[in-house]
């Protein structure tokens, strides 16, 4: 099983739609996944078809019952959604609090690493969907994950965001004591803008390691598929937008299979 973490601090650069779109590729190909909205908003629950406000056993409980010292199985805070082979681990307003709860709790940053060790026979790939702050969520994202994509949106300040989720990163790195790799996916570019090229240039001269060499263009049908409450790759195949994320998908998996002939 592998463990893919989705997260970026600046707000809006389409984590939840790097999520759902590589969950949805998967799925396609009958390959086992798990998306964990990690994010209290719970974008990616909504999407999905639930509602954050009445989920429960979703990941606020998973966190509960570690906090309270109880064993309970991982696989129950599981649930199906209506596309096969795609399951989800959804979010719940609930989970607003666990920073305040449990932010500065012994051993609280690797609830996830530990629910995930159980639940490596069912699944082929989990994507974790973070929010766009750091705290104890993300922290879990960061220590369970085995690699991290960041969507940058193509624009000035998205750039400047980058530079602080890379700190961040830096920070987890040295509390890990193991290697996480990381790359750096451009999102929402518009190649007849001079904001989307200058800020390509800006992140290639500046970012070139571990940055994607493509880039996932903007596509009104996200947000149509987002409506409908469908992947996009369940509902046009042959979007612009999932052809790219097809192409992430071919070169995460290639990366792969170069670290499993290294190691
Ligand atoms: N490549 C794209 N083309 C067009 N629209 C996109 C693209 N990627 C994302 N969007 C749209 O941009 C908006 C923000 O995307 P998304 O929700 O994926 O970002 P996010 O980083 O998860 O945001 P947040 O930080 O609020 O969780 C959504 O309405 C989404 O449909
Ligand atoms: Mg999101």
């Amino acid at each position: 099983m592998r463990v893919w973490a989705v997260a970026n601090q600046k707000g809006g650069v389409g984590k939840t739609t790097t999520a759902v779109t590589l969950g949805g590729l998967l799925a396609a190909r009958n390959r086992e996944t798990l998306l964990v909205d990690l994010d209290p908003h719970g974008s990616l629950t909504v999407y999905l078809g639930l509602d954050p406000e009445q989920v429960t056993g979703g990941v606020y409980e998973l966190f509960q019952r570690a906090a309270s010292g109880a064993r309970a199985d991982p696989g129950e805070s599981v649930l199906a959604t209506r596309f096969d082979h795609l399951h989800i681990m959804p979010a719940s307003t609930a989970m607003a609090t666990l920073d305040r709860q449990l932010g500065t709790r012994e051993g609280m940053g690797l609830v996830l690493k530990r629910a995930m060790a159980s639940l490596t026979a069912r699944f082929d790939t989990v994507i974790m969907d973070c929010p766009p702050m750091l705290g104890v969520l993300m922290v879990n994202a960061l220590a369970a994950c085995d690699r991290l994509l960041i969507p940058v949106q193509t624009e000035f300040l998205a750039i400047k965001g980058l530079e602080r989720m890379l700190h961040t990163l830096d920070m987890i790195r040295h509390s890990r004591g193991m290697r996480l790799d990381s790359v750096v996916v451009p999102t929402l570019f518009d190649r007849r803008t001079r904001a989307s090229t200058r800020s390509l240039r800006k992140l290639r001269d500046e970012h070139a390691d571990n940055l994607w060499e493509g880039v996932v263009p903007v596509d009104t049908r996200f947000r149509e598929a987002s409506t409908a409450g469908v992947p996009l790759p369940q509902m046009s195949p042959d979007a612009r937008g999932v052809e790219a994320y097809a192409r992430l998908l071919r070169y995460l998996e290639d990366n792969d299979e170069a670290h499993r002939a290294a190691s």
